[in-house]
């Protein structure tokens, strides 16, 4: 499975946006599983779920925090504040359940890397044996962008901190979100540049709504799924052979 982190470091610069209509398109070909990580709960409440699977862990309640349409699983990870945070060995178990038919795991996370970030991306290492991550950065123009470049580079280091053996951190896009005009040149080669959509922002997010540009992001990122395809076979190869 190949994992895809939506992070930004800023709030309402379109992380919720882009994780849904990403994972969407790639669900027309792969199996997908969308998780919002955020407790806003912006992506779960699309789809009518009014819990979340750290609260139904927490509460002892099992139900609605998870839905399926065609490929795409969504599920919701927080809702408000739990009563307790479970351990992730607690929540591996239950986590490697939802995720056994997927091909695809997409996380949209909240502006800060917080406590339940580092549980979800623990209990994601117990339960696949492995962990990774190809990151998303959002961001909009401006100030913004400015605190993207400067800070995107510590987040390897977080996660390292996090799951040790980590099997790499890599860039997948630099989505810059919102743009009216002309956008600052970057030295950043995975760039996206989305024009404001002023539909989309007067309507707010919808399942079924569209973002022209969001394409460009389809591609790099099955570009990225090809490649790990192809790495992921090489190394059952190894080690068979072994
Ligand atoms: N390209 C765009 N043009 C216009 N509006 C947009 C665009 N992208 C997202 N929006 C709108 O901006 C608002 C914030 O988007 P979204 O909730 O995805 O941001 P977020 O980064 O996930 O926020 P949070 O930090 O609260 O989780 C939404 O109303 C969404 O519809
Ligand atoms: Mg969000």
């Amino acid at each position: 499975m190949i994992r895809f982190s939506v992070l930004g470091f800023k709030g309402g610069v379109g992380k919720s946006t882009i994780s849904l209509l990403l994972a969407k398109k790639l669900a027309e070909t792969y199996r997908v599983t969308l998780v919002d990580r955020d407790n806003t709960n912006t992506i779960g409440r699309l789809y009518g779920l009014n819990n979340g699977l750290i609260n139904a862990l927490s509460e002892g309640k099992e139900d609605n925090f998870l839905t399926r349409d065609g490929n795409l699983q969504v599920v919701s990870m927080v809702r408000f504040f739990p009563r307790r945070i479970p351990s992730p060995e607690e929540l591996a178990p239950i986590y490697r359940d939802i995720l056994k038919d997927s091909d695809v795991l997409i996380t949209d996370n909240p502006p800060n890397l917080d406590e339940l970030c580092e549980i979800e991306y623990k209990a994601y290492r117990l339960a696949t044996g492995e962990a990774h991550c190809n990151s998303i950065f959002v961001t909009t123009p401006g100030v913004a962008l400015r605190l993207t470049l400067k800070h995107m580079n510590e987040v390897p280091g977080l996660l390292r901190e996090w799951v040790p053996d980590t099997r790499y951190f890599r860039l997948t896009a630099l989505v810059i979100n919102m743009v009216k005009g002309e956008v600052e040149d970057v030295p950043v080669e995975r760039k996206v540049v989305i024009p404001f959509h002023r539909e989309m922002f007067y309507s707010g997010l919808q399942v079924d709504s569209y973002l022209p540009g969001i394409e460009n992001l389809v591609e790099l990122t099955k570009n990225t799924i090809q490649l790990e395809l192809v790495n992921e076979e090489e190394r059952t190869q190894l080690s068979r052979k072994a």
